[in-house]
């Protein structure tokens, strides 16, 4: 055998095929050359086509982050404070529990739930910090397809934030849609929604947008969530809330947690997702948390226990920094002063940016009806603009969107909403009026 080796190597060498043997043994090393292609993400995709953009007259109305009037990246006054607080105390960097350090979980169930919670006051809610909205929602979801025993489905209205059925597909939950967003009256489909929620299977569950409902900006009314509450507590569905805008649908915190605080006290066992991306600016901190609301504080020990064991081999442990920056917020009286102001300076800003995007498209004639832009509340609009209108914004004047026609009011400033508006204004000129 040793002499047909060395016979083989020494042919190998006289041919001087030393890449043909690198490309063969590259060939069969390609451990993952099953692996397709995937598209990209449909929102942050649209942030990385912007970062490629070279025009100086580009606009990124994709993503749902925060810009202050220059159009620059804000870093809330009070988060400033709390970090410097933070800072002199020189702390150290051990580990946090698995679900986070309990005084931050206490406060921000606190924000969420208010201070009257019932739940709260018995101590049958279980709240964990987690890796922002998402991070809650994926452990929520998956404590779902793990320990629920009723259907296991979550409905979640049309349409939605695109990773919400991404993160059930993900974990093989069934996701169907109820109707929520009427596009002939731009507005909340009550009567849709409430016949959708009959014909759900008892004890499934329905995904709620809190406030400022992503991608359309409509909320039901007071008065709707009511209606809801109520159908949804005879059909015996499970409320999940996603609140990743707390204050900016309405500038306060307290209005904007309405629904959520509304079904708790109507004894929904609801769960609740919490994010600080948007209303602290802590985007990249990725601070969020979890809670469910169970029947019993027995129920509730075993919940954790067995969260513990589900978040333990997920991440371990969260990180600790912006739980930091929150409790610092919300324990200390001055500084959530300030934060409730940061948040409504916020919030008004964004309102603003509407009425001038508004003013500025009806001031040039255009013969459509755009009073949804300021009807509608929080970060995003949904403008109504086609997709071929959304590629012309983007190829022929450089404004990103997603193909919705999303736009992110809060990346409109004073120096580019005059151009924002007269590029809406040009195309879609030529369209034929909403039916
Ligand atoms: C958005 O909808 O733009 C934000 O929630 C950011 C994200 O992660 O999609």
């Amino acid at each position: 055998m040793p002499h047909v080796l060395a016979k083989i190597s020494l042919q190998l060498l006289a041919k001087s095929n030393v890449d043909f043997l690198n490309i063969a043994s590259r060939a069969q090393s390609n451990m993952w050359s099953n692996v397709p292609m995937g598209p990209p993400d449909v929102i942050l995709g649209v942030a990385e086509a912007f970062r490629k953009d070279k025009s100086p007259k580009k606009v990124n109305l994709g993503v749902g982050a925060y810009r202050d009037d220059n159009n620059k990246p804000y870093v809330l006054p009070s988060v400033r404070q709390a970090e410097e607080i933070i800072f002199k105390k020189c702390l150290n960097h051990e580990y946090a529990p698995i679900v986070g350090d309990a005084t931050y979980c206490d406060l921000i169930a606190k924000l969420g739930l208010g201070d009257n919670s019932l739940a709260i006051k018995e101590k049958r809610n279980v709240t964990i910090q987690s890796i922002s909205g998402t991070g809650a929602l994926r452990v929520g979801f998956e404590f779902i397809a793990k320990h629920y025993g009723h259907a296991k489905e979550i409905w979640m209205p049309a349409p939605t934030w695109g990773n919400h059925p991404q993160i059930c597909n993900t974990l093989g939950i069934v996701n169907k849609r109820y109707r929520y967003y009427d596009p002939r009256t731009l507005s909340f489909n009550l009567k849709g929604c409430c016949e959708d929620i009959c014909s759900m299977p008892p004890g499934s569950i329905i995904l709620l947008h809190a406030c400022a409902h992503n991608p359309t900006g409509v909320d039901p009314k007071p008065e709707e969530w009511q209606t809801l509450s109520e159908i949804i507590k005879e059909k015996r569905i499970l409320p999940f809330f996603d609140m990743a805008y707390q204050g900016f649908a309405t500038g306060s915190v307290d209005n904007d947690a309405f629904a959520v605080r509304l079904f708790e006290k109507h004894g929904h066992q609801i769960i609740l997702a919490q994010s600080f991306a948007k209303n602290m600016g802590l985007y990249g901190e990725r601070v969020g948390g979890l809670t469910i609301v169970c029947a019993d504080t027995d129920t509730a020990a075993k919940v954790m226990s067995q969260m513990k064991i589900l978040i333990r081999t997920l991440y371990s442990n969260p990180s600790i920094n912006g739980s930091r920056i929150v409790t610092e917020i919300l324990s200390n009286p001055d500084l959530k002063a300030q934060w409730l102001a940061d948040v409504k300076e916020m919030a008004d800003r964004i309102i603003l940016m509407r009425k001038k995007l508004r003013e500025g498209i009806e001031k040039r004639g255009n013969k459509h009806k755009w009073n949804h832009i300021t009807d509608q509340i929080g970060m995003f609009c949904y403008t109504g603009l086609k997709p071929e209108q959304v590629e012309r914004l983007t190829k022929e004047f450089h404004i990103y969107l997603t193909k919705d026609g999303r736009i992110s009011v809060a990346g409109i400033c004073s120096s580019n909403v005059d151009y924002v508006a007269e590029c809406i204004h040009k195309v879609t000129a030529d369209a034929k009026p909403r039916a």
